[in-house]
Parts: structure tokens; sequence; C-alpha cells
């Protein structure tokens, strides 16, 4: 969808049901402070009891309760809100739960995810979290990173949009890893985010 230059791309953020939604907070803040033409026109939480739903009250922003276990009302109502509210792109972040080859087709939006890992390495069913830092350390590996990818039908599989790597030789632990490497997650996604919407559509 084309938007004259005075109108922002609108971005719908989905968050689970214990996530932290530093990402989310770090995409509120790049879109707002580096006055890029992004707005996040509501997020979702798979709970009311997500620290999410907290944290949209103090941003401001709309946060919807959608529960992704109920896949096929999950993603019928995700459908409408992402049409009500003319989505141009669904960011997850910390979304646990695969969306269905259907919805990625009927939505006919770009889906992305942000997984803290060099993918293709590191990726798959299970892989998440502090998981996914402790195979990291336990692999001796020298670097980590994190990677921004077009979500398909497959657990961190589609497309790779940007990466970007950190020396993680220093971390004696999988905890040191993930911290070194969100740091790295909050600054890369929002600019991967604009960066495909302005490939995409200008
Ligand atoms: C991040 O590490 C992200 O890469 C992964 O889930 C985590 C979410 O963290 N997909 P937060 O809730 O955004 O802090």
């Amino acid at each position: 969808m084309e938007r004259a230059a005075s109108e922002a791309w609108r971005i719908a953020v989905l968050t689970s049901g214990h996530g932290r939604g530093s990402n989310l907070r770090a995409l509120y803040k790049a879109f707002t402070k580096n006055s890029l033409p992004l707005k996040i026109a509501f997020a979702t939480a798979s709970s009311g009891k997500a620290p999410v739903v907290q944290l949209c009250s103090d941003l401001g922003l709309p946060c919807h309760i959608l529960n992704p276990r109920y896949q096929e009302s999950f993603e019928n109502r995700l459908l409408e809100l992402c049409q009500q509210e003319q989505i141009d792109l669904v960011a997850l972040a910390g979304f646990m739960r695969l969306l269905s080859p259907a919805f990625l087709d009927q939505a006919g939006i770009p889906v992305l995810n942000i997984h803290p890992a060099l993918l293709p390495q590191y990726r798959g069913k299970g892989m998440y979290g502090i998981r996914v830092h402790e195979a990291v350390f336990d692999a001796g590996e020298r670097f980590s990173g994190a990677t921004v990818h077009l979500v398909d039908p497959i657990y961190d599989h589609g497309e790779i949009i940007a990466q970007e790597q950190v020396d993680i030789s220093d971390c004696h632990s999988p905890e040191a890893i993930a911290a070194k490497v969100l740091e790295i997650e909050h600054g890369i996604y929002a600019r991967a985010i604009y960066r495909f919407l302005r490939r995409k559509f200008t």
C-alpha cells in the first residue's frame, strides 16, 4: 500500500503472555525518537496478565488480548484488526507460535520476526529464549547476534532481512550472551523494519 509522505506506515506488534516487551518498547522509542514514518497501531498479548499489557498502557498503545492457542479464532480476529487498522506490516516480538499459511496468505502484508541468534544457526521449535543462548554458549561460539527475517510457516525459516553479529568471547554464561544480543536486537529491529518498508513500498 502506498502512503503519502506525511503518513506513517502502520505496524502491529505481536507478543506473548509472559515476554518482557523490551523489543516492543525499543520499537516504540525508535519510531518516536528518530521521527521515522512508522507508528505502532496496536500490540497483542496472549493474556491479560502479560507484562506487555501494562507496558502498552504506559506507552499509550492499544493492546488486544488474543490467545494464539485457539489458532483459528486468533488469526481471524487478527486479520480483522489488521484490515480495520490498515496495517502495513506485522512485527513479531517474542511471539512463540507459528502462523498458518492461510493467515499469511490472506493477510497479504509482510510479517517479520526477530530471532536472538545468527540464523540459519540455532533455530527451530523449542529454540527460543535462554535456550538459544545456552546452545550458543555450549558450542563455544565466538560470535552471536540477532536476525530479522520474513515469517513463513516454518519456525525461524523465512528470508533474512537484516543480521548483526556481536563478539561474545568475553561472555562467561548464557545470560551474559543474552544481554549482549538483546542490545543488538533493540538497535536492529526498527532499522530493519524501516528499510524493508522503504524498499518495498517506495
Ligand atoms: C527476544 O529475544 C526476541 O529475539 C525473541 O523473543 C525475545 C522477546 O524479548 N523472539 P522481549 O519480550 O521483546 O524483551
